[in-house]
This record gives C-alpha cells, structure tokens and sequence, in this order.
C-alpha cells in the first residue's frame, strides 16, 4: 500500500490563492452558447433568453471569470455581427467548426450574461482574419464612456455603462496550423507587441494575455514563448498555456498521472519567460494564463466537426460525457495550478456549457451536472487564503507514459481570516489505496470539520437521469491521531478535507 507524509508550515506560503484560478470558457462552439447559455424558448429562461437553471449551476460550480469568444471561432468572427437589433445581424459560416453562426448571442448578450451569472468576463480578439484596428474598436466599443462613434453605438444598444474588461487575450492559438490565420512566433510576436502598444494607448491599465503554446507537444513549444515574448516582454503580462488530457489505449495508470505533464508544461512556460527577461534585463516577472485546461476525447466521434455542404447551427459537438476518473484528473490538475498560483494567475476550464463541460443541457430540457463538476466546485468553493509550500512525500507507482509519479499529490490551502486549512488529495495508484499522514504541528488544537471523496467505479458516468452517485460522500477512513491527519484514499481518487485551526 503507497504511504505519504505530508507536512504543513503556516510560515511557508507560496502566494494569494488568486480568484481566477477558477475560471471558465465559453465558445461559439457546438452548443454551449446556443441551448446552453441562451434558449430564449426554455421554460427557464429570462427575458433576455438566457437559461436560468444555467447560470444557477455556474454560480454553483464556483465560476470566477469566463473567456468569450473563442477559441478557435474567435480567429474568424466579426464582433461587430453580434451587435444592434438581433433580426438585422447576418448568418455567417463559421469555419473553425463547420457550422451556421446566427450571431442571435453577442458581445451584449454575453456581458449582460456575465453579470448575471456574477463572473468576470475575459475577451479575445481576432488576430486571425482581422488585425490591430479591430482589436481598438472592440475596445472603444466595449471601455470607453461615451462621446464616440462606437462608445455611443454600445449606448445605443443599450449599454449606457462601459464595460470596463479588464483582461483581454491576444488571438487564440496563433501557434496551431488549424487556427484560421495561424502564424510564426516572429510574426505573432510582432502583431502582438503592437496590438498591445495601441489597446494601451487606450488604456494603459489593461491585462494583456499573449498566445503561448496550445500544448507542451507542440514541435515549437518552448521556441515559440521564448520568440514571441522576445518581441512583445515588454507590452504584455501574461502568456497563455493551454492542454487537454484524455485516457489513450485504456491506460488509466498514465491518464491519472497527467498533471504531471501540467507541472513540466508550467516550470517549462516560467522558465522560458524568466530566461527572456533575464535576457532582456527586464525586473518585470511575465505570468501564466492557463487559459484553456481540461480533459477532452479529440479523437471520439463526438468531437468530428460536420463536413460537406452540412453547415448546421449550434450541432451537438465535443459533447463528451465524463466519467469519475475524468473527475479525478480535473481535480488533479486543479491541485497542479493551485500549486504554481505563484506564476498561475489566471486559469479557465475549458469549457462551461455542453462542449467538453462540466454542465450539460438538454434543449427544452433539463441542465445537470457532470463527473468533473464536484471537484471543481468544492476546490473554488474551499481554497480560499493563502496555498502553503507543503512538503509531500510519497511512494512512487509505475506509469506507462511518466515513468514512476508520486502516488499521492496534494496541495493545502490556509484561509487565516476563517482560520481554515482546506487539503485537496488525489491518489494516482490504480490498484491500491493509500495511507496518507498530514504533520499538523503547527495547530495543535485543529479538527476536522469536513473530510469527502469522490472514488469508486473510475468508468461510471452521469447522465441527465442520475447526477448523484459520483457526488462526493463522506470520506469515512480518516482520523485525527494528536497532531497528525490520518486519511486512507482509495485507488483512482479525489479528496478534499477541511480543518478548523
Ligand atoms: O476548446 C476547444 C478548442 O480547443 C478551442 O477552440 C481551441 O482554442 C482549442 O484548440
């Protein structure tokens, strides 16, 4: 049976659990917008068409901030079709996905949206088809006060406030061959640095994310970051990573070990922007915006754009169906980003509604919840304060793609205004549980509060009729022995436990 020793220092913390750690995605792609977000005809939607039951689950999932447009769809849209009176906006083909864009659901639609479901939008520009002019009047349309062209057009279409978007993505994947107007570093690096430039011009205060690599496979990745930000260091604050994980050829060992990827991916990102501004002399520290994560089937039937003259609006796409080991990897992976929330500063799952999400629908039907859900929920629920440099050691299980990993991984966070310590565990091993004990020595007088897990049959999967029972139960094999947390997680799991200090 793998052991671990883990042991927690209130003196050593890393840095703020920062807030958009828990961020979302939401894309012109498949379904998430179309009966996703919006369903004007839904028995729960509101006056403006949006999918109350929806935004509900947002709220619960813990959703920070969300991204908008796209993804690979933002390298071809037209902001300006989704705006003004919606039986005047045109139908478009949407290229990336094969499909109709009625553009019924813009720019409007998406910011009244975000302040219902209490999030924080993110906006990406087009770098693709459109350029650096698009991008400032995106800007001025959605920032400015008033008193010009577009400003006032917002107001005309009855946004009198501005928007105020704080962070905005500078294309999507520029790196991808598969983006529409993809590009070398140097050439994006340069239309980065002066897209840049120019939306500060407007506003000097803005948080401005440069593409990095769309996965660590990529042949260009690590060339890629260390060219673009030679050219753009100085006008940009964030780089962006982006990586999806599935089980291949039914290898459960190596699937469950995949933050082990995310961890090398992030070291590899910091250190290839701390070389360049080493490089360039630079004091200033460039951060990560892991801004598309999650876990993804490409190569499953349900991720095959339509083809041919078949161009249909809003088709059911990426509608993967996640099962409680895809449960135990997001949960993983959210221990991994919590852990670099030194250099993470702002993350989103990739993505919210239908498409590869944690929140599915049925058009004129019910929204439920899936597998990968519960960990995302508690985790954004729970890590709250600061994230502790705790020190982990644990016995190693084989895998097939990593080599040995730690069986266990965790990452504990210290919230001193409650005076909570929030654990979050997962145990990698396939076959055995494992016995974990937590040195507390620093809070002599700590005591459970809250001790759950989610395991069990790592292929069972929800569904519309039965959400429930993968959601997390009382984790029973735990116990506090003086000042050391005694906890036994089972083989494939997930656990979180929380502590009164
Ligand atoms: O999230 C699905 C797609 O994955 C996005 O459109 C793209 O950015 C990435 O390749």
């Amino acid at each position: 049976m793998p052991r671990a020793l883990i042991n927690l220092d209130p003196a050593a913390a890393l840095a703020d659990v920062n807030r958009r750690t828990f961020g979302a995605f939401v894309e012109h792609l498949g379904r998430c917008v179309y009966t996703g977000l919006h369903e004007p005809a839904h028995p729960a939607a509101t006056p403006e068409g949006f999918r109350r039951d929806v935004a509900d689950l947002v709220r619960e999932l813990g959703v920070t901030t969300v991204r908008y447009p796209g993804g690979n769809f933002v390298s071809g849209y037209r902001w300006e079709d989704g705006i003004g009176p919606a039986a005047s906006r045109p139908r478009r083909l949407d290229l990336a996905w094969h499909s109709t864009e009625p553009n019924e659901f813009g720019l409007d639609e998406f910011m009244a949206w975000a302040r219902m479901a209490d999030v924080e939008p993110i906006l990406a520009v087009n770098l693709g088809t459109r350029g650096l002019q698009e991008a400032l009047d995106l800007l001025e349309y959605c920032n400015v006060a008033a008193g010009t062209a577009l400003s006032d057009r917002r107001r005309a279409n009855g946004a009198a406030d501005p928007y105020r978007v704080k962070m905005w993505c500078l294309g999507n994947e520029m790196d991808g061959p598969w983006q529409i107007g993809g590009m070398t570093a140097h050439e994006y690096g340069r239309l980065a640095a002066r897209t840049a430039r120019a939306m500060r011009m407007i506003d000097p205060s803005l948080e401005l994310v440069a593409c990095g690599s769309s996965s660590s496979a990529m042949p260009t990745f690590g060339r890629w970051e260390r060219e673009v930000l030679a050219q753009a260091y100085d006008d940009v604050d964030f780089v962006s990573a982006h990586a999806y994980y599935q089980m291949h050829d039914a290898d459960l060992a190596s699937f469950a070990a995949s933050p082990v990827d995310m961890d090398y991916f992030i070291d590899s990102v910091v250190a290839t922007c701390d070389h360049v501004g080493a490089a360039l002399k630079s004091r200033k520290r460039i951060m990560v915006s892991f801004d598309e994560w999650n876990v993804w089937y490409t190569d499953r039937a349900e991720s095959k754009p339509p083809a041919g003259d078949d161009w249909p609006v809003a088709p059911r796409l990426l509608e993967d169906r996640y099962c409680l080991a895809d449960a135990m990897v997001v949960g993983g992976l959210l221990i991994c980003l919590l852990r670099h929330s030194d250099r993470v500063r702002s993350a989103c799952l990739a993505q919210l509604v239908n498409a590869i999400a944690p929140i599915m629908t049925e058009p004129g039907g019910p929204a439920w919840r899936q597998t990968t859900f519960h960990p995302f929920a508690l985790t954004a629920r729970w890590a709250k304060g600061r994230v502790l440099r705790g020190s982990i050691r644990s016995d190693q299980c084989e895998t097939a793609r990593f080599g040995g990993v730690d069986s266990v991984d965790a990452v504990a966070t210290l919230d001193a205004e409650t005076r909570q310590l929030a654990l979050f565990l997962t145990n990698r091993s396939v076959a055995e549980a494992a016995e974990v004990e937590v040195g507390l020595a620093a809070w002599p007088g700590a005591r459970v509060v809250e001790a759950v897990q989610i395991s069990g049959d790592p292929s069972w999967t929800a569904s519309a009729l039965d959400q429930t029972w993968v959601a997390p139960r009382p984790l029973g094999d735990q116990a506090l022995d003086g000042t050391t947390l005694k906890l036994r997680l089972p083989p494939v799991s997930w656990a979180m436990a929380r502590l009164a200090l």
